[in-house]
């Protein structure tokens, strides 16, 4: 298949060039600021995706089966410094897209987050539990999801994704790499122990992509995640082991969320996702933390502190 891929240089876009790479599909991946090469795209692109003109041009002349949507402000703080850039990529974008799709006849995959629910059920949301956003980021993707489907019900699928781990191309990105930069700058990254989340990682998210891009019988909004929800202090708590990093080396602060209210308000406590209906009836595992950790490699920016320690 032939793939127009934004967010190319991601943590997701550039495990889904790899992965769709190693299945033999051709991928036109677009950038904004990244420079460097991205293993796995065919053609590279740079552009502004929120420039509709270039970005309808760009589609046309790659004339795609597939557009794989995984440019977003994938921040939730970042939204909130920049909420008419996070609204330009988050929710028009993807709008933009999906029309584009329509028009070609060619499928959409569009990344949501677990993040449009409130994070108040105890229970794992379902795909018929009411979204609830408590931030702009999840108010963004739950709209990003709305005019998706309304452009390209035929055509599109919506991935509500969890927290992801795995390895990113700057090695900044993703939750392991995050905690390397703090523990590498001498910092104590602050770790709520009452948020629960369900991680799985970038690749794996990607190879589940794949495998319903290639089929022609899946449309609509499905979640997705790992096999096990743990807490954010035992993710921070793991990852340390694997490394085989101290306590000292590598701390961890400990907070609760009654501790810290005000970031609280914009954080779900407990954010997992029910699989169905695409647990047991995919070929992609669903990934045990463990299995996560062993993919993990040690970031690059952080190898030389990584040797000193
Ligand atoms: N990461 C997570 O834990 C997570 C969890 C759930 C859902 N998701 C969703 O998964 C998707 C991918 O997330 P991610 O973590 O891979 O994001 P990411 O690593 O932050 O990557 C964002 C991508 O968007 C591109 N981009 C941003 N603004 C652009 C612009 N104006 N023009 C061109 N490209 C632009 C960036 O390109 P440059 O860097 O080249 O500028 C980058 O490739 C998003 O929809 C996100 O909401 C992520």
């Amino acid at each position: 298949m032939k793939f127009f891929l934004t967010g190319a240089s991601g943590l997701v876009g550039s495990a889904f060039a790899q992965a769709a790479a190693r299945r033999g599909h051709h991928v036109t991946g677009l950038v904004g600021a990244f420079a460097g090469p991205i293993p796995g795209v065919n053609v590279k692109r740079t552009l502004d995706l929120t420039d509709d003109a270039a970005l309808t041009s760009a589609v046309l002349d790659a004339f795609p089966d597939a557009i794989v949507n995984c440019a977003a402000v994938a921040e939730p703080a970042q939204c909130d410094a920049d909420p008419a850039r996070a609204q330009a990529l988050n929710v028009a974008l993807p709008a933009t897209l999906a029309r584009l799709a329509h028009h070609l006849s060619a499928k959409f995959i569009h990344l949501s987050s677990e993040q449009v629910f409130d994070g108040t059920n105890a229970s794992p949301y379902s795909l018929q539990s009411t979204p609830k956003p408590i931030n702009l980021y999840g108010r963004q993707k739950l709209e990003s999801e709305r005019l998706v489907h309304a452009a390209a019900p035929e055509f599109a699928i919506i991935l509500r994704a969890p927290l992801l781990t795995g390895n990113s191309l700057a090695g900044t990105r993703s939750l392991h790499e995050r905690l390397f930069a703090d523990w590498s700058a001498g910092k104590t990254p602050r770790v709520f122990s009452d948020e629960i989340r369900q991680p799985c990682t970038a690749s794996n998210l990607t190879d589940l992509m794949l495998e319903l891009l290639e089929r022609n019988d899946v449309r609509g909004v499905y979640h997705w995640a790992g096999a096990d929800a743990l807490s954010r202090l035992e993710l921070a708590r793991r990852i340390r082991a694997h490394f085989k990093l101290s306590e000292t080396t590598a701390p961890i602060e400990a907070v609760t969320r009654a501790a810290d209210p005000r970031a609280a308000s914009k954080r779900q406590a407990i954010l997992t996702l029910d699989l169905k209906p695409l647990a047991g009836k995919v070929k992609t595992p669903i990934e045990t933390f463990e299995a996560q950790l062993d993919q993990l490699i040690i970031p690059a920016p952080f190898r030389a502190w990584y040797q000193s320690v």
